[in-house]
């Protein structure tokens, strides 16, 4: 039986420095002499992916329920063909994925300082977030790269779009924290990067990890969350 590729994804806060890093290590993989496709999530090219980007430059509203459902679509639109670039040997680099969505969609629920209205429908839970992302293509690595809300604003600020703030960035990585403490196995399917550090330290500690699976698995394409 022919190997095939691994699944590698980039999870991180805005301003981790997901985006250079995806670069350099896309670049390392192509210098190694492997074939290497980058994807991002969310594909702001699909119809679904066009209401999302519409909803995330507050151009749109919706309710927090139905966003967290067209991002978890906008995953499954592309799942069959993930699982075939990995079948050819491709390996994917995916910058973000559905931990992102749950980690999003849960901070939103959770308490803030400032008084929110009160909603009619119930608060997103984390079972409640997992279950539209159940048995899509499964990492076979997740790397989170990890930073403080204070730090990542001292890099260059956030932008404009609607997630850019701190107090809900300071949320997301306490949900990133639960996501991670449930993923962390013996398995080092999930790792988290320190991403405080310089870049060249960050990468050299990324490549540890990706090193070893370039040669590809010989196990199928695992889905989430079993
Ligand atoms: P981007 O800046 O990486 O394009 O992502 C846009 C925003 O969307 C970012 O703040 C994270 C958020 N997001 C979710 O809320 N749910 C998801 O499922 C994904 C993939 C991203």
């Amino acid at each position: 039986m022919t190997k095939r590729a691994p699944f590698i994804v980039i999870e991180g806060l805005d301003r981790s420095g997901k985006t250079t890093q995806i670069e350099t290590i896309r670049q390392r993989i192509q210098n190694s002499g492997r074939d290497v496709v980058c994807i991002k999530f969310p594909d702001r090219a699909t119809p679904i992916g066009q209401m999302i980007d519409s909803y995330l430059r507050s151009q749109s509203d919706l309710d927090d329920h139905v966003v967290h459902l067209l991002f978890s679509a906008n995953r499954w639109e592309l799942a069959s063909t993930i699982i075939s670039y990995l079948n050819q040997g491709k390996i994917v680099l995916c910058d973000r994925y559905a931990f992102s969505g749950i980690a999003f969609s849960v901070a939103k629920s959770l308490p803030t300082e400032v008084e929110s209205p009160p909603s009619d429908l119930p608060p997103i839970t984390l079972p409640w977030a997992r279950a539209p992302d159940a048995s899509l293509p499964a990492p076979d690595l997740t790397l989170f790269l990890d930073i403080a809300p204070q730090v990542a604003r001292v890099r260059g600020g956030y932008g404009e779009e609607r997630y850019e703030k701190e107090d809900l960035q300071r949320r997301v990585r306490s949900v990133f924290g639960e996501i991670g403490r449930e993923m962390s196995g013996e398995d080092r399917k999930w790792v988290v990067v320190d991403a405080g550090l310089s870049l060249s330290a960050v990468s050299q500690e990324i490549w540890g990890y990706v090193e070893p699976l370039l040669d590809g698995l010989d196990s199928s394409v695992g889905r989430l969350w079993t």
